[in-house]
């Protein structure tokens, strides 16, 4: 039995906000935005727009396009930083709002790789036949933590919510292999703090991130046997391009088999990869039997490396 992706859907805010508005709210440039990470826009959720609201709009499409009704649906995780509020969790709020009767839920906390950790824990209630189905959904309302009086974070992040659903899928497709980790000694550099404001240390999470996305790909890359030529699509945790690039370079892949969404959408931490993912299977940059990396990194210190044969 092989777990693997049979639905997936997005939600992406309506509202832009460019680096030519931030150049109006404080002393940056879009030419330092845009050279030093990628981005060149991204989405804010309405003030009335939840974080929960978003993981439903994304949910609801996952759901359809995997072709079930919420009623089969066994478990939700919900992949946030950025919950309505500490509990009942936005996979509790989303049991109810789908009507997935029947489904236990929970919410995981892994910051940006934290899709990633969803994806790793449905294979095991798949594979073992605990479960059939699994939804996960990546969704952060990070316009909420943001200190808007601090440049070299505000300027980074963005909203929206990714989904997926996972179920049983045919021999040799689904989730081949995964790595997940964390370093705790590195909290520090990234965290929510008293004011519930988020704070960041740029400089040594890149320095992690750069090391953690090569290492983590290689690694995954060995426990499947495959090898880094076989790899047909990556796709990055969207942080920043140089990262995403070094991650690239390091797996010896061209420009056009990364996923690049951070100039429209910022940082979405743990929504990033699978929002990224929607984008690219909708400009049919991934097709069937495609072997797809996707790695992220993000506060913890944590990571995971998810490799997937593409199809049902
Ligand atoms: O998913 C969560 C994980 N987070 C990340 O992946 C973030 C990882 N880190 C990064 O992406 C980069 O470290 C940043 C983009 C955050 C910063 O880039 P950097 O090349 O590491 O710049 P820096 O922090 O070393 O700052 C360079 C200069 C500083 O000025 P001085 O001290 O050299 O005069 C900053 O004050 O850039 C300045 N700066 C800005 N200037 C214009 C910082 N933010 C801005 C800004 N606009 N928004």
């Amino acid at each position: 039995m092989n777990a693997g992706i049979i639905g997936v859907g997005k939600y992406n805010p309506e509202k832009v906000l460019t680096n030519a508005d931030f150049e109006k709210m404080m002393d940056t440039s879009d030419e330092w935005i845009r050279t030093r990470t990628g981005i060149e826009e991204r989405r804010i959720a309405a003030d009335d727009m939840e974080t929960s609201d978003m993981a439903y709009e994304a949910a609801v499409k996952a759901v359809k396009h995997a072709g079930i009704s919420a009623e089969e649906l066994d478990l939700i995780l919900v992949a946030t930083v950025t919950p309505d509020q500490p509990f009942p969790t936005v996979s509790n709020m989303l049991q109810d709002r789908l009507g997935a009767k029947k489904a236990a839920a929970m919410d995981i906390s892994a910051a940006c790789s934290g899709f990633m950790y969803g994806l790793a824990t449905a294979k095991q209630f798949i594979e073992t036949k605990t479960y059939k189905y699994v939804l996960i959904v990546g969704v952060e309302k990070l316009s909420k933590i943001t200190n808007w009086e601090d440049r070299s974070t505000a300027v980074l992040f963005g909203d929206g919510a990714g989904a997926a659903v996972v179920g049983p899928v045919s021999e040799g497709r689904g989730i081949l292999a995964f790595e997940l980790g964390s370093d705790g000694s590195g909290g520090k550099y990234l965290y929510e703090d008293k004011s519930g404001h988020l704070v960041m240390n740029g400089r040594e999470v890149f320095k992690f991130a750069v090391r953690q996305m090569g290492e983590s790909s290689v690694r995954v890359i060995e426990k499947a046997g495959v090898r880094k030529e076989d790899i047909d699509f990556l796709i990055p945790h969207q942080a920043n391009i140089r990262i995403m690039e070094s991650a690239r370079e390091r797996l010896g892949l061209p420009v056009e088999k990364m996923s690049k969404t951070i100039h429209k959408y910022g940082n979405t931490s743990a929504a990033s990869i699978p929002i990224s993912l929607v984008d690219e299977l909708e400009e049919g940059k991934i097709k069937e039997d495609d072997l797809i990396l996707m790695v992220g990194f993000g506060g913890g210190l944590t990571w995971g490396a998810v490799l997937i044969r593409w199809g049902r």
